[in-house]
């Protein structure tokens, strides 16, 4: 009996997994094949909103054509641009005759912008006014916003999921451009603030800085232990890594490519940190539950605490635990010596003296630019640079044709649900 019970649980978890991929969206696939929206779709991606939008139940995006986003993006840094994009997307379903049949002719809603912690007050709020002759116009509640953007027509709908509609402008309110930028922000001063100071002196005294910093024009995701973590009882002695060690050791805190909690969120599978060597080696595994995210180094275990800097493309979190990777700390005979920057061939990598400039990791191409950040320019490439997931992962729909009568097999079922959780993870890590 208590076993056919359980049967029926698995089946009902089951069940809901696949009502749950039923009804997840995806924005950019939305927007594909849709040649007026290329360059809307391709921010999408590039700044990870559409990480964002995916993860909400209920969401309204307000979408540019071409020539209005590429007057919008001509002089923007991408961190910009990432909040035009979230100013542009109302938490609640609007379609086009929930427009027209405003309570009093006007409602105020929440944007994505809302949600940042950025938005000052009520600038995140988007006051949607039905004007006269039947025109609807769209403005932050911030003072001074202006009813520049107004609706043009409708794209998509999917009922009370997603609804994706055209706009003529975007929402602006004066201040929402030019916030504070990771290029002009001093990393190690940022971290000490925080409560990093070990790890920055660290960096600063490895010269691994440096390659942050050149990583920081391209991509990087950095993931800061804070100083309770350095006091851990069970850390290893680091004073007694060697230099090149160490510096493999700092190379894994980071990842070269931009990955907001949002995205570590929808993240499956072992992802290349600065250290990686290519084979696998000195990859970090993303685990999550909720909102919760950890990663995983297989020997040990950290939460992602908080982000201290997420300024498109470089993103700082503060994580508990020193990360360990298992190739430096596994317990196993002594590893290979510690292989160079990202990608190289790992014989013969000489060990970069302490303080030494360090040679520059090969994710990061380009030579530091001073100034702005996120020099850009504005015909965007196709998005999907490095990306996070797995190649192929199988369309969502897949689950629907799962017989759900199949039978009561506890084996089969909860196969049945890993495969199917497995899918819903790999499917949302696209965007
Ligand atoms: C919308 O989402 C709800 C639950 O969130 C779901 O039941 C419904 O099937 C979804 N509708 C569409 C059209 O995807
Ligand atoms: C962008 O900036 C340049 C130089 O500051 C200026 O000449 C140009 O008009 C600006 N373009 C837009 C669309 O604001
Ligand atoms: C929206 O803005 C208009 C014009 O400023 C104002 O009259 C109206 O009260 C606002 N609506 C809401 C719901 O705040
Ligand atoms: C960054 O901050 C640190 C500590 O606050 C300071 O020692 C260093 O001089 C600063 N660097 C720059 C370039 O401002
Ligand atoms: C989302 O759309 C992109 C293309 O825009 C596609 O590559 C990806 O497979 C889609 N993800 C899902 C879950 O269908």
């Amino acid at each position: 009996m208590a076993a056919s019970h359980r049967h029926h649980h698995l089946v009902l978890l089951v069940l809901s997994l696949v009502a749950s991929i039923a009804s997840a969206h995806n924005i950019t696939a939305v927007l594909d094949g849709m040649p007026e929206y290329t360059l809307y779709n391709s921010y999408l991606s590039q700044t990870k909103v559409c990480d964002e939008i995916n993860s909400r139940d209920s969401v309204t995006v307000l979408v540019l054509t071409n020539g209005a986003m590429s007057s919008l993006v001509a002089n923007l840094s991408l961190a910009d641009i990432k909040n035009a994009l979230r100013l542009l997307t109302l938490l609640d379903y609007f379609d086009e005759k929930k427009l027209h049949s405003l309570g009093s002719g006007s409602e105020l809603t929440t944007s994505l912008y809302q949600t940042t912690g950025e938005a000052a007050g009520n600038m995140g709020h988007v006051n949607i006014t039905d004007l006269r002759g039947g025109k609807v116009a769209f403005a932050s509640a911030a003072p001074g916003a202006k009813f520049q953007s107004t609706y043009t027509k409708r794209i998509k709908e999917f009922p009370s999921n997603l609804s994706v509609l055209e706009v003529s402008d975007p929402i602006t309110f004066p201040g929402l451009f030019g916030s504070p930028s990771a290029a002009s922000a001093n990393l190690t001063g940022l971290l000490e603030k925080a409560g990093c100071k070990q790890f920055a002196r660290l960096v600063v005294s490895s010269g691994v800085i440096k390659m942050y910093q050149v990583a920081m024009d391209k991509a990087l995701t950095l993931f800061a232990p804070n100083d309770d973590a350095f006091q851990a009882k069970d850390l290893p002695d680091l004073s007694k890594l060697t230099s090149a060690d160490l510096v493999t050791l700092l190379q894994y805190h980071a990842l070269p490519q931009y990955a907001p909690k949002a995205s570590l969120k929808v993240t499956k599978g072992d992802i290349p940190t600065l250290a990686s060597t290519g084979a696998g080696k000195y990859d970090l595994s993303v685990v999550s539950k909720g909102d919760e995210v950890s990663l995983d180094t297989g020997v040990d275990k950290s939460r992602v605490a908080s982000t201290l800097l997420d300024d498109t493309p470089t993103v700082v979190h503060t994580v508990d635990s020193v990360l360990l990777p298992a190739e430096l700390f596994g317990g196993a005979p002594s590893p290979a010596p510690a292989p160079g920057p990202a990608g190289d061939v790992p014989a013969a990598a000489p060990a970069p003296e302490a303080s030494a400039p360090a040679p520059a990791p090969k994710a990061a191409g380009k030579k530091k630019k001073k100034g702005k950040s996120a020099a850009h320019s504005p015909p965007a490439p196709p998005a999907d640079s490095p990306d996070m997931a797995p190649a192929d992962a199988p369309a969502g729909d897949e689950a629907d044709k799962a017989d759900t009568k199949k039978n009561g097999a506890t084996e089969v079922a909860m196969t049945f649900a890993a495969t199917v959780a497995s899918f819903a993870l790999a499917a949302a890590s696209f965007c």
